[in-house]
Formats: C-alpha cells, structure tokens, sequence
C-alpha cells in the first residue's frame, strides 16, 4: 500500500505542440483511455515503503541502486527532494518482444579441474544453458502511451532546472512519444532527435525491405538553461585555409609573402548521426555483462560528456545493465541507477563493483517487484491461487476461475503487475469491473473474485460496491499481498565454518557442502520436459548442486539490516572466479574467505534468488 501520493502535476507551457493548442491546459495527443493518466498523474505518485538492502563502499556520493519502478523511485527522489542533472533512459520500447535472460549452470567445483580442459574450447553457445523471462514489451499503443506520459511526467519532476533527458527509442513507438514529450516538456525545449546507427547489424535477405539499423534519442531541455559540452569527433587530418574576417568579409589569412596559410584540422564537431557499432555478441563488453538488450558504453559516453558536468547527478530509471551509472562512475559523475528486475539490479551491483564504485541498493516495496520480475511473479502468481484454472468462455480481463459446490464458477481478477496502472483498486477500476466486465459473465455466475495490490479506501470501494452492484452477483476482495508473501522462499544449504587455520590463508573459511533450490531446480525440469518432447539433451544437476551457484559473499560487519559484503566469488559462466570484483583465472573450489570472523553468509542462485544464512548464534 502506497504511503501516500507525490504531487507532480505538470505545470502548463507555453508553445505550440499541435497548433491551437496554446496554453497546453488539455493533452494535444488524444487516444482512448488517455484521461485515466490524467486521472492518476493528478493523484500524485504512489511512495512506498523503501528498504536499504546493501551497502557498497563508503557511499559519499550518495551513489544509489534502486530496484522497483520508475515511477515509485521518481517518488521517492522527489520526496526526499533529490532533483538529477541529466537522464537517459532505453524504456521498453514496445517492440511486440519478450526478453529472455541465458542463464548458465556453472562449473562444479568438484569437477571444474576436469572439465576445464575439455570444455576450454566451447563457445558461450555450446555451454549448459537455458532461458528464463525477464521482461516483456508487448504492448497496445494506448496502453504504453499512458504508462510513458506518466512516467516522464514523473522524471520532469524530478529534474533539475538546468538538466537534459535522453529519451531512447526506436520506429515502434518513438514518434508518437515526441509528442507526448513535446507536450510534457515543450516543443520548445526539444534539441535533437540523434540517430544512432549501428552498421554492423547483419541483414536478413528473407526481409525484402531496407535493414532497420538505427534507433533514435530525443533530447530536450527542461528549460532554455541547459548544460551543454560541445563534442568532438575525430577526422581524417586536412588542411584548410586559415580565414579571418575583414570589415564583415571573409578572407584568407596571408604572410607576408602573400602566401595563403593553412591550418590542419583532425577533429570536427559532432553531428545528430552516430555511427557507433552495437554490441555484438563475440564484443568484450557484451562477453563480460551480457544483458540482453545492453547498449555500448560508448554511447552514454557521448551523452553523459555532452550533458553533465563531472560530480552532478546522472540518473537511468530503466538502467537494465547498469551502462549509464557505470560510465557515470568513470566519468567522476554521481549515478542513480532504477530498475524492475533482480537481474539488472544484480548485473549494474556486480558491473559497478568491479568499477570500483560505492553505492547503497535501495528495495521500493511497490507490490511489483516481489519476486524476480514482473513476468516471473505473474506466472507464479496464478500457481499459489488455489484451484485457479483456466477458464476459456470467459473475457481476457478475467484471469480464470475457481470453482467450488457452494458458489459454483467464480470468475477471478488479478491485477497485471505488468501494468502499473492497474495496481490500485479504486473508485474508476471498481465500476469498471461493475459496468464493463460484469455484465458478460454467464447467468449462473453467483461471485466473483478480485485480487488487488493497493487500495486508499477498503470502506469506500465497499460502499461503492453496496451502492452500484445492482446484479446478485457477489464480490469478494481478496488482498494480494498475502499471497505475494509466499513466493519468496529460501534456498536451502549446508554448510561449514571455522577458522582457517590448516590453509595457507588466514582468517575464516565457509565451504558449502550443498545447496538446493527448487526454484532453479522446477525450471530446470521444465526445460528438461521440452528438451525430452524435442529430443535435445537435457540438463542433469550433481547430488551436491555447487553448479547452480553464481556468487557467494561473507558480511563480517552485521548478522542484520543492509548487506555489507566483506568478502564475495562471483563465478562466471566459464567457472572462473571474480574475487570482490577482481577477475581470476582461477576456478572456485567451492569455499569463500575472509579476514574477519564472518557473520552471515549470502549465496545467489544462477537465476538470481539471493538467500542468507546466519552463521553462528
Ligand atoms: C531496454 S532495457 C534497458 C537497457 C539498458 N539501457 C542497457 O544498456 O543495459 C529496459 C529495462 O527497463 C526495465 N523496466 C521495464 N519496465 C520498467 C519500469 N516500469 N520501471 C523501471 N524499469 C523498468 C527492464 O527490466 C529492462 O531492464
């Protein structure tokens, strides 16, 4: 449940974005359902609880990680009055695409010497490797529309006077998005669209069109007081007549002799098109974070120098792989870095950490980010429903049906953590399901159910319910959240610590005898089930599962509050070992160290489920 409500009603403009529409009072892009966004931008932006799960370093910077949506982290940012200098985000871009992460079995620590050698000539390809959903971008326009106006009225919030957005899209969606930007921020304020084109996408001769190899960045100014670096790119060297100006008429600069002088130029200024390659697969970059849909660090190069000062606050509110806080950080820029998914959280936490930067990770307790990402908890959601099935007669807007003797077919309700807007039920969703969704249920249908994840007023809805259900039908609420509650659930493992006194290291040892993790493990069965109906080869896990570990870590500080890793293995998807954030050509030998007596210890799965274990009393 939202705390309470962040005003960020945007402010009218002057200028013109559709022309007669001076005064910016009404939306200029009208669509169906476009008033609703209005609606919920004039309630304000939900704040929610916020926990500090990790701290990284000392965080002078105020440096910050934040996993939950952008419109909960802009919340939390304006109420705190934290105000950026300069964001870039790559939001969905409505591309009709699911995004799957690769995730890879590592290396038995028990086996990793043997099959080193056999294995060192596999390609990424070849290793053991499945796939898990990370986050959808299959939209209708109306809805994505709504979502983004929302969305960056809450970034405008939250942006300093003086600061720039980089908006990232492409021909799926990005033309009807400069009009909601020119309306949000003013025509006036636009600066460019830069294109950014990558040649080296390979073209698929089955397409008889031209190859789509470009996207483009809309750049706009919250006002006429911008920062702005001019940037540079480099050219082949030539010589050009010095010039100068004489009475208002250009001339060439002579000697004495007469001779024209020459200057030579190897720089020109940068222009709206970028020709900078994208990440192909075999590209270190991509090799070593390997995030699905991770841009090059060149490229936020570009925009973080050309927008930003060093020391000011660049802000990625879809970070994904971390790429805008990790230039920032090298740079000598702050960074806030948000993001929905435990995946980009992990990957940005490790990616930084190898940058050497310090950082605190926030958790926004929004009802959305419960388990790994949206998609994952949706699915999950509809297994932890007892006796929920399918139900095929019935509308999409119903998830399925319960049945039981006494109230027969109940249609149920869930709301789609996919879709923030549906999160709360209010007054609007209530009669919604009243006017719209209700009348189409079968004749014999005695209840229906509805989940919801926030609700301001339980009396109100229940009144409005008495007052406007005027069919037999029964409504039942039933809160979400008591369900969301079960699906997070702990790894188990075994293990041993104690001082190391019989090594050749000093200080504290903890060696994991064994892990087990039904959530990886039911995965992996289903991918097992599909490689069988196809005839692949499947997957088979050891009696003591060490493979399915991606990273163990020691707190010495604390056994409670914030995680503060003292000492932490990462192991990538070859086995080799990243030692608190330094890479090693060493395999894991399934033990972690420490200096200090360790307090709790912490092992992510390789789907990214963290658990902790206190160690001692
Ligand atoms: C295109 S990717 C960003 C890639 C990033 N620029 C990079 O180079 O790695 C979009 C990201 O937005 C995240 N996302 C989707 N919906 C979100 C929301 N409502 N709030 C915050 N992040 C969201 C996804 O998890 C995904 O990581």
């Amino acid at each position: 449940m939202a705390v309470k409500y962040v005003p960020y009603y945007p402010e009218p403009l002057e200028g013109q974005a559709i022309l007669d529409n001076f005064s910016r009072t009404r939306r200029t892009l009208k669509y169906r359902d476009a008033n609703r966004a209005i609606e919920r931008v004039k309630r304000g932006m939900p704040l929610y609880e916020t926990l500090k799960v990790e701290t990284v370093g000392e965080n002078k910077n105020d440096n910050l990680i934040i996993r939950g949506e952008c419109l909960s982290a802009c919340a939390y940012l304006k109420d705190r009055g934290v105000k950026v200098d300069l964001v870039y985000i790559d939001p969905p871009f409505a591309s009709g695409a699911d995004y799957a992460k690769k995730i890879y079995i590592r290396r038995n620590p028990e086996l990793a010497e043997a099959i080193a050698k056999a294995e060192a000539e596999l390609n990424d390809e070849e290793l053991q490797n499945f796939e898990e959903k990370m986050y959808g971008d299959i939209w209708d326009k109306e809805r994505y529309l709504n979502w983004m106006y929302e969305n960056l009225c809450a970034i405008k919030s939250v942006m300093s006077e003086t600061a720039s957005i980089y908006v990232h899209l492409d021909w799926h969606i990005g033309h009807y998005v400069k009009i909601l930007m020119d309306e949000i921020f003013g025509e006036d304020n636009f600066r460019n669209e830069i294109i950014w084109h990558y040649a080296n996408k390979i073209p698929d001769k089955r397409k008889p069109l031209f190859t789509n190899c470009s996207d483009f960045i809309l750049l706009y100014n919250k006002s006429n007081d911008q920062i702005f670096n001019i940037q540079y790119k480099q050219i082949k060297p030539h010589k050009r007549a010095k010039e100068t100006k004489i009475n208002g008429v250009k001339q060439s600069v002579r000697d004495e002799n007469g001779n024209v002088l020459y200057e030579e130029f190897d720089q020109s200024m940068l222009d709206n098109v970028w020709n900078i390659p994208s990440l192909a697969g075999s590209s270190k970059e991509k090799h070593e974070i390997d995030y699905v849909t991770q841009k090059p660090e060149a490229l936020l190069e570009r925009i973080i120098k050309a927008s930003s000062n060093e020391g000011m606050i660049v802000a990625d509110f879809f970070g994904g792989s971390g790429v805008t806080a990790a230039v920032a950080t090298k740079l000598g820029r702050k960074f806030i870095h948000c993001d929905i998914g435990i995946n980009s959280v992990q990957t940005a936490r490790d990616r930084l950490i190898a940058n050497g930067a310090a950082f605190d990770i926030l958790e926004i307790k929004d009802g959305v980010t419960f388990y790994r990402n949206p998609i994952q908890t949706m699915e999950k959601l509809k297994t932890l429903i007892t006796g929920l099935k399918n139900e095929d007669s019935l509308d999409k807007f119903w998830e399925g049906a319960i049945e039981d003797p006494k109230k027969g077919v109940s249609p149920v309700y869930i709301p789609n953590l996919l879709d923030s807007s549906t999160r709360l039920l209010d007054l609007v969703l209530m009669n919604r399901i009243i006017k719209e969704a209700m009348p189409d249920l079968p004749e014999d249908t005695k209840r229906v159910i509805v989940y919801y994840i926030d609700i301001i007023d339980l009396k109100e809805i229940e009144d409005f319910i008495r007052d406007n259900n005027d069919t037999l039908i029964e409504i039942e609420l039933r809160d979400l959240k008591e369900i969301l509650d079960e699906i997070v659930v702990e790894d188990y493992a075994e293990y041993t610590f104690g001082e190391a006194s019989d090594e050749l290291v000093s200080g504290w040892r903890v060696k994991i005898d064994k892990i087990i993790s039904d959530r990886v493990l039911r995965r992996i069965d289903e991918y097992n089930q599909k490689s069988i109906d196809n005839d692949k080869a499947t997957i088979k896990i050891s009696q003591n599962g060490l493979e399915l570990i991606e990273l163990v870590a020691l707190d010495c500080v604390s056994n409670e509050g914030a995680w503060h890793s003292d000492a932490e293995i990462k192991i990538d998807k070859l086995g080799y070992m990243i030692k608190n954030g330094v890479k090693t050509k060493d395999f894991w030998n399934g033990s972690i160290y420490s200096e200090k007596k360790p307090l709790r210890l912490k092992i992510r799965n390789i789907c990214g489920d963290e658990s902790v274990y206190k160690l001692g009393d």
